[in-house]
């Protein structure tokens, strides 16, 4: 980012800001920041079965699909330019163990998904969630003993199950996960078995936040979760602490950091891009979307306009791409202007 002036040249009445918001294409002309359709990436939810799309009462308009539903939509997502999507999994309750087997079993919904969807749209990019709350009976994100999180040993089961990912054909592997020295071990893994090509983009600064709450309920882990997330996930007063995380995410061999959630922490994000200049995202998560969803719903506030400005406001504070739920109305939107 260019350095700005701290004070203002000029003074009124000789300088009139006003004068370069007097028409639409004057605005046009000195605007500082746009959203693109090259920013979306779309978030999305998979169930087994045939021929559903399962609605979710706390993500109105977001739905589970089942396979081949996915591709479907997957297909209409890359007609509108969106580059990528990150899949995320309903895992039926009864695969669900201590230990996540399920993580990293090959034929698993994640990478059966993937492989249905590279076959249909092989041009669109796959970003898949590497962490074990939809496999775990505990619902954290890491294998449990005795109340704790174990770190070690939910890194060695990351590392397998990045590694079927990346085998059935996911681009991207995102550790969301927050334990330590998992990139590196990720990294390792992915190398280890012949997948110099896949990326990482480190869901680095992950705040332990309310806003997840639609989301636990999207893909079943809610129930299932015994206590919070605070032992892994970030406390949400830290941004020094946030610039350590990426910077060792970095260190360890991230290509792409991300900050979550995204309007609660649009200074984080600021903070993140002026530092490092890596490639940054932002997840406008399930909280921020199920609240401006609820508004529009109730005649509180323009959806459409309000989405909007949200996602430009990412831009502003430096994103790069924003995984967003709105990413096919946003595509829409843009498509008409
Ligand atoms: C799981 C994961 C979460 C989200 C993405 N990956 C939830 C959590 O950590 O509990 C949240 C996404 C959203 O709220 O939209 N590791």
């Amino acid at each position: 980012m260019t350095p700005r002036l701290s004070q203002p040249v000029g003074a009124y009445p000789r300088t009139r800001l006003r004068r370069n918001r007097r028409t639409p294409w004057l605005r046009r002309m000195v605007r500082e920041h746009s959203l693109s359709v090259d920013d979306l990436i779309w978030p999305v939810f998979v169930i087994e079965g045939d021929n559903e799309r399962a609605p979710i009462s706390s993500m109105p308009d977001v739905y589970r699909l089942t396979i081949d539903h996915l591709v479907k939509d997957v297909s209409k997502a890359h007609d509108l330019g969106i580059p990528a999507i990150a899949l995320f999994p309903y895992v039926n309750p009864s695969l669900k163990t201590p230990e996540a087997h399920e993580a990293f079993n090959p034929d698993n919904l994640v990478c059966r998904a993937i492989r249905a969807v590279k076959d249909k749209v092989p041009d669109i990019g796959i970003i898949c969630d590497v962490a074990l709350d939809p496999f775990n009976s505990d619902g954290h994100d890491g294998i449990v003993s005795d109340g704790v999180i174990l770190n070690d040993q939910t890194i060695d089961v990351l590392c397998k199950q990045a590694i079927v990912q990346a085998q059935a054909g996911c681009d991207i592997i995102a550790p969301s996960d927050m334990m330590d020295g998992r990139v590196r071990h990720i990294r390792d893994a992915l190398d280890g078995d012949g997948h110099q090509d896949v990326a990482i983009m480190s869901y680095a600064a992950k705040y332990a936040s309310v806003f997840y709450g639609p989301f636990r309920d999207a893909v079943g882990s809610k129930g299932a979760l015994k206590g919070d997330k605070k032992t892994y996930q970030m406390d949400p007063a830290n941004t020094d602490e946030a610039l350590r995380e990426v910077a060792l995410d970095i260190e360890e061999g991230a290509d792409m950091v991300m900050v979550k959630p995204g309007l609660p922490y649009l200074d984080v994000v600021y903070r993140v891009k002026e530092a490092f200049n890596m490639p940054t995202f932002v997840y406008h998560i399930s909280g921020e979307y199920a609240m401006i969803k609820a508004a529009g719903q109730n005649g509180w506030l323009d959806y459409d306009q309000a989405f909007m400005e949200v996602l430009l406001g990412f831009k502003r504070a430096g994103a790069d791409g924003i995984i967003t739920y709105t990413a096919i109305e946003a595509a829409e939107r843009l498509q008409k202007q």
